[in-house]
């Protein structure tokens, strides 16, 4: 049993401090954001993620898992410290490096003690380890040590608990050899395989792997394209795809494209890693180019279906970046939205989860209503988005929303429903090349 402080608790920090604790160590959240420790106290969490708000409260009344917003607290009994805070991008594409830094800071004024510093957080290679280590040396009481190991978090938002417990792989960058083994010890009740390596390349494997999951995405999305003007349906094409074990069969739904916090400012971040030094990923910008370019095709297609957009009423059903999340950052819907109200569209949306966070982010107005339930947003409306791949919206009752809809136009944007059941209810079924 160690015991544990985890800086951040976002979605990576909290469900890391929850599982370290279901796997029997004593593990202290931090967090500067007071509203979130307390809420944590009281066992609720900030955010929706399956299972997490059960493995909290269970770790957190066996008394394995605390919270508080004072480092000294975390720190005092704590012989490995993860840090998991947030690395958002900045005007250049950059990683912001500053609250990684901040915390570094923090836990070295703090140690009392021989410790080591775990960086979960996605920081770019090429320096940044290298000052995060200074940061360590300089800010430690005197004959400290506190060596730093670089331990990429995989997980996915929607299934953080699950791919916690069932991860891939470890990956471990360190330049001391005896802390990298006591990490990887961490790991080994979950028994996957565990790489060993130096920390700018545990760093780059983060951003080559989801560099490498957006290209899969955008490349079934440039495939789309061409197979709509040829004639060939898209999901037969990745299913015969996907059982060459070579390329896999994940990561091939055409549809709106890739959204939330890692894949668009991973992407962005090493193409500016890249030009940093020296070189344009013509490749990297191409991957974000049809990405993007998914948004403007969406909204052209419901244009076309519409014959303009100007004062029609269109529903968007599911406002996340993807289904089992009310993370709406990068949400490809929100950005739809916004492109269907400047051409002068009305748009009715609707999100099982997501509709606090996204009317946060993008509070209604004139021509933009969130509405409680698939049925209101689709009442009177020209034509359905399917935006987020949410399964609920398979199940709903599509005919009661044919007879409520003004028009019959359903653009399935994840490629959800079943086009002959769809069609055969009198809807014009559209999608990306079906
Ligand atoms: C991703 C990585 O999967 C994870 O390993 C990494 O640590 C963080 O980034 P996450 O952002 O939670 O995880 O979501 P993910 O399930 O990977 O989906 C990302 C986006 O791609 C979503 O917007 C999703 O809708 C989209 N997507 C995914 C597609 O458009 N098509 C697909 O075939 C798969």
């Amino acid at each position: 049993m160690k015991h544990i402080a985890v800086i951040g608790v976002g979605y990576v920090g909290l469900t890391t401090a929850a599982c370290l604790a279901e796997l029997g160590h004593h593990v202290v959240g931090v967090d500067m954001d007071e509203g979130k420790i307390s809420m944590l106290r009281q066992g609720r969490i900030p955010f929706s993620e399956p299972e997490l708000p059960e493995l909290v409260e269970r770790n957190h009344q066996a008394g394995r898992l605390d919270f508080t917003t004072a480092y000294p607290e975390a720190m005092q009994q704590a012989d490995m410290v993860f840090i998991c805070v947030g690395t958002p991008p900045t005007p250049s594409g950059h990683a912001d490096m500053s609250q990684v830094e901040e915390a570094a800071r923090q836990v070295a004024l703090s140690a009392r003690h021989p410790l080591i510093v775990i960086l979960k957080s996605t920081t770019p290679p090429g320096g940044n380890a290298e000052r995060v280590a200074a940061i360590l040396a300089s800010y430690l009481p005197l004959g400290i040590n506190a060596p730093l190991v670089v331990n990429p978090e995989f997980l996915r938002e929607g299934s953080a608990v699950y791919d916690t417990f069932h991860p891939d792989r470890a990956v471990i960058g360190a330049w001391d050899a005896s802390a990298a083994e006591e990490v990887a010890a961490l790991y080994a009740p979950l028994r996957c395989p565990v790489l060993l390596t130096d920390p700018v390349s545990a760093q780059f494997t983060k951003y080559a792997s989801n560099a490498f999951l957006a290209t899969k995405i955008s490349f079934i999305n440039e495939i789309s394209r061409i197979a709509e003007r040829v004639g060939a349906n898209i999901h037969a094409v990745a299913q015969g795809m996907g059982f060459d074990d070579r390329i896999g069969a994940e990561f091939l739904e055409a549809g709106l494209g890739y959204g939330g916090s890692c894949f668009p400012k991973d992407v962005l971040a090493l193409s500016a890693i890249a030009e940093q030094h020296g070189y344009y990923s013509q490749f990297l910008h191409a991957v974000m180019d049809i990405n993007a370019g998914q948004r403007s095709l969406t909204v052209a297609k419901l244009d076309e279906a519409l014959g303009g957009l100007h004062g029609k009423r269109i529903c968007v059903l599911g406002l996340a970046f993807k289904s089992h999340t009310d993370d709406v950052r990068e949400s490809p819907a929100l950005s739809v939205i916004s492109m269907l109200c400047q051409q002068g569209a009305y748009v009715q949306a609707h999100d099982p989860v997501a509709m606090p966070t996204a009317q946060k982010v993008q509070p209604s107005h004139d021509t933009l209503e969130y509405c409680p339930d698939a049925y209101a947003a689709a009442l009177g409306c020209h034509a359905v988005l399917i935006a987020t791949n949410w399964p609920e919206f398979r199940s709903l009752d599509w005919s009661r929303i044919h007879t409520s809809m003004t028009g019959k136009v359903v653009l399935d944007g994840r490629g959800l429903l079943s086009p002959d059941e769809i069609r055969a209810m009198g809807f014009e079924y559209l999608a990306f090349a079906n």
